[in-house]
């Protein structure tokens, strides 16, 4: 198969992360004989510095172009401390999202048996969870009318959804859950909110639609509890924007790390991959980020167009290298070994090829050596 990808590393660690999916993805075209396309362009921080825009024109038509965009990290510890910056690097990430059609976002959720030991978890509340999140990316109070009074004392983001922003999105997630456990929990605040009393009354009525699904109703602030004490209830959990973002981030202190957590974003036409971790630029150009969440994005772009078998072998390098402790200090195995951000990258690029006859020797990975012989 030859596939063109929109590859945006953004700011931060963004790039050296990106790198490493790059590094999955190149051995996976080797391996299965695909041929891999990318064609890099800036958004965020970097954008803003060299052009002014956060989402320059070359960037967005060479993303509407490409049959898959990945990307890295957007934001910077400038912006991010300025409240009064108007032009911004996250604005080019929603615009992106907006102007391609990029409505529904998943977020899957699971645990590695190799990292439950240093969870702040118990083990028995947590292992075998696996939970996949969808996401409404295009609504809410991230794209609702915005407003500052002149005197700078009243601030208004209005919150907004149709019936159709909702449907859409809904159908996904029912779809998704009838392949797996078949239980779908919606999410929201429905007895204070007027825009989750909407969702409730559209996702009520089109559940009717898949019988086989069932559905459950859990408001924001007890899920937040839910995630904790029980994760192991949910299957797949449906959610508005701004609440999904927050109670990912949550729900990745289940899978270990933010720094595991992958997602796809999909809609109308092409669809996004994209760590759901930020810049932490604190750490640029350390070697020192960990990249499996993107490498893990790079799997579900694969799943995405179809190649499901190598989404899968890159999978099973990310368990292994989890299962062998050859990962970055967020995650750090029962053997204490911390592998820089690269060196991840390339044992995971080293798994993929050699797979079934792979004989890794861990003295190796400690001298800094192959990590194959
Ligand atoms: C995410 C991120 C973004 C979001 C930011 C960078 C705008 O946190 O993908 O979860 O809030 O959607
Ligand atoms: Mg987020």
């Amino acid at each position: 198969m030859k596939i063109t990808i929109a590859v945006i590393p953004g700011d931060g660690i963004g790039p050296e992360v990106i790198n490493q999916a790059k590094k999955a993805l190149d051995a996976i075209a080797d391996t299965y004989n695909h041929v891999f396309l990318y064609k890099e362009a800036q958004m965020g921080a970097c954008a803003i510095e060299n052009t002014g825009n956060p989402l320059p024109d070359k960037t967005l038509e060479i993303c509407r172009k490409a049959d898959a965009i990945l990307v890295g990290a957007i934001g910077d510890t400038t912006f991010d401390n300025n409240s009064t910056a108007k032009i911004t690097p996250v604005q080019g990430l929603l615009r992106l999202r907006k102007e391609l059609g990029l409505f529904c976002n998943i977020r899957p959720i699971k645990t590695y048996e190799g990292l439950i030991h240093n969870s702040p978890l118990k083990r028995e509340f947590i292992s075998g969870t696996d939970i996949l999140m969808y996401r409404e990316l295009t609504g809410g109070a991230y794209f609702g009318i915005k407003e500052l009074s002149d005197d700078g004392q009243n601030a208004f983001d209005g919150c907004a959804y149709s019936v159709e922003e909702i449907a859409r999105v809904t159908h996904l997630a029912f779809k998704s859950a009838q392949k797996r456990r078949k239980k779908l929990t919606l999410v929201d605040k429905a007895n204070v909110l007027e825009t989750s009393r909407l969702w409730r009354k559209t996702v009520t009525e089109i559940a009717k639609e898949y019988a086989d699904v069932s559905l459950e109703y859990l408001f924001v602030d007890n899920a937040a509890i839910q995630l904790i004490v029980n994760p192991k209830q949910f299957d797949v959990i449906l959610t508005e924007n701004l609440f999904g973002d927050i109670i990912a981030d949550e729900a990745s202190v289940i899978a270990g790390s933010v720094g595991l957590l992958a997602s796809a974003s999909i809609g109308k036409k092409n669809g996004l991959f994209k760590p759901i971790h930020g810049h932490l630029s604190q750490f640029k150009g350390k070697d020192y980020a960990n990249p499996l969440a993107s490498i893990l994005s790079a799997a579900l772009l694969l799943q995405h167009v179809g190649l499901h078998e190598e989404a899968f072998a890159i999978e099973r390098a990310v368990e292994k290298s989890i299962l062998l402790g050859i990962t970055t200090e967020d995650i750090k195995g029962k053997n204490n070994y911390v592998a820089s951000t690269s060196k991840v990258g390339d044992f995971i690029a080293d798994y993929i090829a050699n797979q079934e006859d792979s004989n890794l020797n861990f003295q190796n990975i400690h001298m800094g050596q192959s990590t194959i012989i």
